[in-house]
């Protein structure tokens, strides 16, 4: 393949040595996946193995319907039992660290402790009156007891519904009214930053606006001070004390594992739904396959477990694999950039994986701190969540991996549960800036605009064009909105909402969102989300947001607002808006700039044509068509 890097040679016998071993089991992956996916399935721990391996299609497909299954069981008893129990399972050190950089807490977990731990929390979450089928939000700092908790659920065969613990009150809330969560998981506070911050003062608050909520279990991690409603409110140390370990709950196949929001083109994000076993396959397979991780190894993914990276590669691809995995409390800015370099010398990990944003980090931070750390266990770095420009591929590679790690670059979504684009480490060549090729199962297109399939070189819209096992059941509460989203638009696939370009080779070359969301710091925000809450602010008519490319940020917020009759554009206009875009939609969604306009530009239906906004904010200038313009006098020339 032209411009493609070799891959390295594979540091113990893989199953994908080479190109050709990954196009005959990609191949028949899709020719047989009912033979295909039977082979693979028998490594999991089932109740009652699964009377198919796939039924249905579209957005009603079933992945190994009439399984029964334990997620939990297959995370931690299995390799209890199978003898890995004194093995490493979870790495955990705080954001504190002492003069000498280490960290001032450190904890370990072996599978055997982390069953151990997980079963208790189940049983107390039992008592708490937690069964099967229920939704369970939890809200939790970056401490173990985050996966301790998400695998408590799954225990029970509870959904667990994560949300990221630095959402303002309201996008906790309407998480929790979403999912019907009557039971809460939190902790006091947390730290971010060498400072704590409250956590559960913001539980309470959007508590107190909805009757759903009836328990809310409370980690204290900070030990600062916080209100307390008897009867409502527990103690987890105390909860644990008093619980008896409860065992894994066999689930069905199909039964909803956990809930993801997410946003979309529309204002309120959309509570992606996942599966047990398509899943938990496809999570376990591709930490395999992405990341060679088996037993005895240990893994790092710098993703939150809040995220669905943390979600599949923090949390459940490394444990399902038997392997360790390492998770680190606050952003890893603190107190400077070179902690990444402190925590691979310390847990030493064979994979690093991390985000374009946090690459770029690095870069700036200089690698003058790790050239004098030791870097030897690295085996293989891996990136994921937006595009990766070349040039800081090939910093990854050449600064980080000494010029010999291969780099693999998924591709993928909360919607996909878990990776579907990259190159098998040690068999695709590699090309800096794509995700190169599918992996098992997963077959991709490209449409044009019309819907239509396009064949051989192509670009625009990516599409996936037959279900595959991690795929999303559903949107919580809304099938209909599943089908409508993502399924209509091309005849039988799955509408990803990204543009790309299939090149000469088969490789795939992501371009961007096709639609209005955009990714900050790697989080994926809706311009809509922020857009309501600029309007919600009482000077605001009319707001339109779009993404800016950021070196920092990958990309920036930028709020176009139009003014009611009478109000005057002002700083202190511009500082209301951006605050209730941060009290609505959180911090991480903090608008980089505020411009007023006279009025948007929109076609003569209506809508606000972003597109010309976006081109204007970063050339001055609108190209191409604007005949559709409904009032030209819009954009200021
Ligand atoms: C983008 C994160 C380019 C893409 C796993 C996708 C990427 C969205 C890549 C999903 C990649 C993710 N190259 N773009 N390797 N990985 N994206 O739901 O636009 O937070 O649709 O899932 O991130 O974001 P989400």
């Amino acid at each position: 393949m032209n411009g493609a890097v070799a891959p390295p040679p594979p540091p113990r016998p893989v199953e994908v040595p080479d190109l050709a071993a990954y196009r005959l089991l990609h191949a028949r992956s899709l020719a047989d996946p009912e033979g295909f996916w039977r082979e693979r399935i028998a490594r999991f721990r089932w109740n009652r193995p699964p009377d198919r391996v796939l039924e249905g299609d579209g957005p009603a497909a079933r992945w190994f319907p009439g399984g029964r299954l334990n997620v939990s069981e297959n995370a931690l008893d299995r390799w209890v039992d199978d003898g890995h129990g004194n093995a490493a399972a979870l790495l955990w050190e705080s954001e504190a660290v002492d003069a000498w950089r280490r960290p001032e807490e450190v904890r370990r977990f072996t599978f055997r402790e982390l069953r151990d731990a997980v079963a208790l929390l189940a049983g107390a979450l039992r008592a708490l009156g937690v069964e099967a089928g229920d939704r369970v939000t939890i809200c939790l700092p970056i401490v173990p007891e985050l996966p301790i908790a998400m695998l408590a659920c799954a225990r029970l065969g509870a959904v667990h519904n994560v949300v990221f613990a630095g959402f303002p009150a309201q996008a906790l809330l309407d998480r929790i009214e979403d999912s019907q969560s009557r039971v809460v998981i939190t902790a006091d506070g947390g730290f971010r930053n060498g400072k704590p911050f409250p956590l559960k003062s913001v539980v309470d608050t959007a508590a107190r606006r909805t009757p759903l909520v009836q328990r809310v279990l409370v980690l204290r991690r900070t030990g600062e001070p916080v209100a307390w409603t008897p009867g409502r409110d527990h103690w987890w140390h105390e909860a644990i004390d008093a619980a008896t370990p409860a065992a894994p709950v066999p689930v069905a196949s199909d039964a909803t594992h956990f809930l993801m929001y997410t946003s979309g083109s529309t204002g309120k994000p959309k509570g992606i739904a996942h599966g047990t076993a398509g899943y938990m396959v496809q999570a376990a397979l591709t930490a395999l396959h992405a990341f060679d991780l088996r037993p005895g190894d240990v893994g790092w993914c710098t993703a939150d477990p809040a995220w669905i990276t943390g979600h599949t590669y923090t949390v459940y691809g490394p444990l399902l694999s038997g392997a360790a995995t390492v998770i680190c409390e606050g952003p890893l800015g603190f107190p400077d950039w070179d902690r990444a370099w402190d925590v691979v010398e310390r847990h030493r990990p064979s994979v690093l994986h991390s985000t374009p944003t946090l690459i770029r980090a690095w870069i700036r931070q200089g690698d003058a701190g790790l050239r004098v750390r030791d870097l030897s266990s690295l085996r293989l770095l891996a990136s994921v969540g937006e595009p990766i420009n070349p040039t800081v591929w090939r910093w990854f590679r050449e600064v980080v991996g000494g010029g010999r790690l291969p780099v693999v670059d998924t591709w993928w979504q909360t919607e996909a549960g878990a990776a579907m684009i990259f190159p098998f480490p040690y068999a695709t060549p590699a090309r800096p800036g794509s995700a190169t090729l599918p992996f098992f199962g997963v077959e991709a297109g490209i449409a044009d605009a019309e819907g239509r399939l396009l064949e051989g070189e192509a670009a625009g819209q990516l599409v996936i064009r037959r279900p595959w096992p991690g795929m999303l059941q559903g949107i919580w509460g809304d099938p209909r909105r599943c089908h409508d989203t993502y399924w209509s638009s091309v005849p039988g696939a799955f509408v990803t909402g990204d543009a790309a370009r299939r090149d000469g080779d088969g490789c795939i070359w992501l371009l961007g969102r096709t639609d209005d969301v955009i990714k900050v710091n790697g989080h994926r925000i809706g311009t809509a989300e922020i857009e309501g809450a600029a309007v919600a602010h009482p000077a605001v008519s009319e707001s339109a947001v779009v993404g800016l490319p950021d070196e920092r940020s990958g990309e920036a917020i930028l709020v176009f607002a139009v003014l009611h009759p009478g109000q005057e554009a002002s700083a202190e206009v511009e500082r209301g808006i951006v605050r209730s875009v941060e009290e609505k939609v959180g911090r991480l969604a903090r608008p980089r700039e505020v411009r007023f306009l006279p009025a948007l530009p929109k076609n003569r239906s209506g809508k606000i044509l972003r597109r010309l906004l976006r081109e204007w904010a970063i050339t001055g200038r609108v190209s191409g068509d604007v005949t559709t313009l409904d009032d030209s006098s819009a954009l200021p020339a």
